[in-house]
């Protein structure tokens, strides 16, 4: 299809714009119902309608353009029928940029211990009250459609990394399944566009096998799930090395749950064009920043008296106005300014990372840009 017949089938669509003569990592733009998005692009994470201690509009000026919530947790909590009811999630937490909600499938793993997964969907209890659950394709993007985002994602099942083959046959082999039954369920297609999720687990001949049945079906966009979850990132390399032959070039490839620098940077390389992670933002409340010498830990009691920014280069509010002695006491008295400061850091540090990755795949120099960011960093 061409760029124009894409626009005109699609809510979201993807328009190629590079593919690094060195690498092969491309850069695009995501159009979307709420906007354009350069990519390679990292979404912050507001798993309940808000990054956590951000404005949306510290969110915007920062150049995001994009940002994830979670249907798990909107659907708990105030429920889907709240947030349509204000007039969907853009409305409800003033966001004016594109939103992707997750499908639940990967909290219901992540976030319970008593669950029962079977060919209808999953049944657990809630986390909150211990209250019976049952999750499947259908109430998934029952509720994906009311919450209102331009990208919903597939349910799936993403199993653990050391599941055995048989198992990882039979749940990605599931999660095929389900893919029909949420393209059924979906009820605005025109508006919203549905992601299928390729599993696999760590076997790459499963992985193809995935890829070539998730990509049949004839989405706007296609993830890769089920990594990042503890593997080592050679598996995590391999598999994404795996799969790309599958991708289609005219669509956007999504990597979940992949938010650290180095694995932006490899997922890049491979052809991944969108990425998300609490990473950043966990870590910077738990005192860690990320910067281009790696990662720092402000909390350490060697920056007591550090009159000096995070990173001397940062262009972000954090950097520009306070001093690494500052924000450290802030996080020692557990004060909420603290916690900012670092969020902020941190999500402008990614940002500035994909923007410069994004100029050296214009410029066919990504394999030089990650040469570069790994001499630099410790
Ligand atoms: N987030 C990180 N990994 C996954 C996955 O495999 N599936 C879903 N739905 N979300 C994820
Ligand atoms: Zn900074």
């Amino acid at each position: 299809l061409t760029t124009q017949e894409l626009a005109e089938k699609y809510p979201v669509w993807f328009e190629l714009q590079h593919v690094c003569r060195q690498s092969g990592a491309r850069a695009g733009i995501l159009h979307t119902p709420h906007g354009d998005i350069e990519t390679p692009t990292f979404m912050p994470v507001g798993t309940q309608a808000t990054v956590k201690c951000m404005a949306p509009e510290e969110i915007w000026n920062m150049g995001s353009r994009i940002i994830l919530a979670n249907t798990y947790h909107l659907w708990m909590r105030p429920g889907e029928d709240i947030v349509q009811a204000a007039g969907g999630l853009h409305k409800f937490m003033n966001w004016k940029g594109a939103i992707l909600t997750d499908s639940g499938g990967f909290q219901v793993w992540s976030l319970s211990d008593l669950r029962h997964i079977k060919e209808e969907g999953v049944y657990f209890r809630s986390e909150l009250d211990g209250s019976a659950q049952f999750l499947s394709p259908e109430k998934a993007i029952t509720i994906e459609n009311k919450l209102g985002a331009d990208i919903i994602m597939a349910f799936d099942e993403c199993a653990p990394y050391d599941a055995d083959r048989a198992y990882i046959e039979d749940s990605m082999e599931r999660t095929a399944r389900w893919l029909e039954r949420c393209v059924k369920a979906h009820q605005n297609p025109q508006k919203q566009a549905l992601f299928g999720i390729i599993q696999g687990g760590m076997f790459a001949d499963l992985r193809v096998q995935a890829a070539k049945e998730i990509t049949a079906f004839d989405l706007p966009g296609y993830s890769i799930g089920g990594l990042s979850i503890g593997e080592p990132p050679a598996l995590m390399n391999a598999m994404l090395d795996a799969v790309r032959p599958y991708l289609p070039e005219n669509k956007p490839h999504y990597l979940m749950g992949v938010g650290t620098p180095d694995y932006i940077l490899e997922g890049t390389l491979r052809g991944i064009d969108m990425f998300d992670c609490v990473l950043p933002t966990r870590i910077g409340r738990n005192g860690s920043a990320l910067t281009w010498h790696g990662r720092e830990i402000i909390r350490d009691a060697k920056n007591a008296a550090a009159f000096e920014p995070i990173e001397v280069d940062c262009n972000c509010y954090a950097c520009k106005n306070y001093t690494r002695a500052y924000i450290r006491h802030l996080l020692k008295c557990r004060e909420i300014f603290g916690l900012r400061l670092m969020s902020w850091h941190n999500l402008q540090f990614l940002q500035n990372f994909t923007a410069k990755l994004r100029a050296a795949i214009f410029a066919d120099a990504a394999l030089d840009f990650r040469t570069e960011f790994y001499n630099n960093s410790n």
